[in-house]
């Protein structure tokens, strides 16, 4: 059986904050499609509040923001401060007519009220935590949505049945498995741990980067 990997919340913080400089050049530009199919999937209202997690460098941020607009509001969390200094430096570049606040907290531990937002969003983010963390954070979530909101999660997904794993995917799980430090995520069955977490789901988006499975899935809270 493969040990549990180990709580590496000081270690993604570390690695994040290190690399925020660098992190759109290093991915945006294969990420981005996915990240705004999974936006436009969600699809945030006028007027909204939307939750994101794991906000990385701030561009759905402002992508959440120009759609809710200046009634609505975005409160973002993500565990790195370095993170947090880029996304902030962009949001104060480009100010939105919706409120947008961000923070520094692990997803693990969300500290909002209740029943808080209408939707939350999260990409490439919910597959770099562990098996037993992921029911953790949707928990969270769904505490925080209100009753009938939605949840969105982009994510490097498993491939659906009869689809074959593809050799990136394979490399991707066996690196993840044994050098777990340097590959920190893996693809998960996006509609599967948001299902186990008590979302209907509403909407998927199969999608790919350089071969590899990416899922859009939208959850609705039943409350
Ligand atoms: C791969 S990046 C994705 C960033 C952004 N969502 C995107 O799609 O470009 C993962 C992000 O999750 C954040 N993160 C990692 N572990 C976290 C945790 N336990 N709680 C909150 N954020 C976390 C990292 O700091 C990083 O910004």
């Amino acid at each position: 059986m493969t040990p549990a990997p180990p709580d590496r919340r000081d270690s993604d913080r570390t690695f994040y904050d290190r690399i925020a400089d660098a992190y759109d050049w290093l991915a945006d530009a294969n990420e981005r499609p996915a990240r705004r199919a999974g936006v436009k999937l969600l699809g945030p209202k006028s007027g909204e509040a939307v939750l994101e997690l794991g906000f990385g460098t701030g561009n759905e941020v402002l992508e959440l923001a120009g759609l809710v607009g200046a009634g609505g509001r975005v409160a973002g969390i993500d565990v790195s401060p370095g993170m947090l200094a880029v996304a902030q430096r962009k949001v104060a570049a480009n100010p939105p007519a919706a409120k947008v606040d961000l923070s520094v907290c692990d997803a693990r531990e969300l500290a909002f009220p209740p029943a808080s937002f209408d939707a939350a969003y999260t990409s490439f983010t919910l597959e770099l935590f562990a098996a037993a963390d992921i029911p953790v954070v949707l928990a969270g979530v769904r505490r925080v949505l209100k009753p009938g909101g939605r949840l969105g999660v982009v994510s490097m997904a498993t491939p659906n049945p009869g689809q074959p794993d593809t050799f990136l995917e394979k490399t991707y799980v066996w690196m993840h498995r044994h050098f777990p430090h340097i590959v920190d995520c893996r693809p998960i069955d996006v509609r599967g741990v948001v299902e186990a977490a008590g979302f209907a789901v509403s909407a998927v988006e199969e999608m790919t980067i350089w071969t590899m499975p990416v899922r859009a899935v939208v959850g609705v809270n039943l409350g």
